[in-house]
């Protein structure tokens, strides 16, 4: 279950998602799946405070059909509990470049190539404040 679940936008290569919310009080990670539906995700975007072993890691990863593809980690971590956050998703041809409160940039490859994506959920410890495409 999802605590946001979007499954009919029109996200381009070249558009920009804009998303603000809170983290929670006490959790233990929380991710943007976002791609092309339930089954294939072109962006795992998954700040990690405490789990699998991480601790205020961002690690991103692509999904398909079940089948994680090869992690990317980033040990940036502008993330804080209970704060709020904001995130710039922009989606290019070629890579995903995510970036962040301290306006570091997360950049991460576009394997699924230039395709519209209609599926965003937002799982775990983020509650939602504002969605924008800019
Ligand atoms: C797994 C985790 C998934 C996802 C994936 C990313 O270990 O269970 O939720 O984060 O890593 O590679």
């Amino acid at each position: 279950t999802s605590n946001v679940l979007i499954q009919n936008m029109a996200f381009k290569p070249g558009q920009v998602m804009k998303i603000k919310g809170t983290v929670a009080e006490e959790t233990c990670s929380f991710a943007f799946n976002l791609g092309k539906d339930s089954q294939e995700y072109s962006l795992h975007f998954n700040p990690r405070f405490n789990e699998h072993g991480d601790s205020q890691t961002i690690v991103c990863n692509s999904m398909s059909d079940g089948v994680w593809g090869e992690e990317h980690r980033d040990s940036e971590f502008p993330f804080e509990l209970g704060k709020e956050t904001k995130v710039y998703i922009t989606y290019q041809n070629d890579a995903f470049e995510i970036k962040l409160t301290n306006d570091h940039v997360v950049k991460f490859p576009n394997r699924y190539g230039n395709q519209t994506l209609n599926h965003l959920a937002v799982d775990g410890g983020f509650k939602m404040i504002s969605f924008k495409v800019l």
